[in-house]
């Protein structure tokens, strides 16, 4: 599934992305998701029904990096770009590895450990 998201900051509209949900299924405690689906995305976004916001899941070389986008500073969800994650509740920002480049946020978004093998991506 792929929706649109149009974020605008401190009155500026920074333009509109293509998003691409994605479910999650679970094994041995893992999110598991199928590789193929970031082959012609930055990233996606993998939600899973425990929670409460969205995982950003995006390649870097040769690993895959996964970051909850639930902001630090008071627990809004954080809107993703392809290189930065933005808060819309009180503007914090965040790299794309999640971590804070501007505040009222201190804290990096929690990241998650992943790994592969041909065909899918673990998160845990
Ligand atoms: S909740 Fe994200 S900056 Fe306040």
């Amino acid at each position: 599934m792929s929706g649109g998201i149009c974020a605008g900051f401190m009155g500026v509209t920074t333009g509109c992305t293509s998003v691409t949900y994605l479910e999650a299924t679970v094994v041995d405690d893992a999110l598991v998701i199928a590789k193929d689906q970031l082959l012609e995305v930055d990233f996606v976004l993998v939600k899973h029904a425990k929670l409460n916001t969205p995982i950003y899941l995006r390649k870097k070389d040769d690993q895959y990096l996964a970051v909850l986008l639930e902001c630090t500073h008071k627990q809004c969800e954080v809107r993703p770009g392809a290189q930065l994650l933005k808060c819309p509740c009180h503007g914090s920002e965040f790299d794309s590895e999640g971590h804070v480049l501007s505040g009222p946020a201190e804290q990096d978004l929690h990241s998650f450990n992943t790994w592969h093998n041909e065909r899918q991506i673990f998160i845990q």
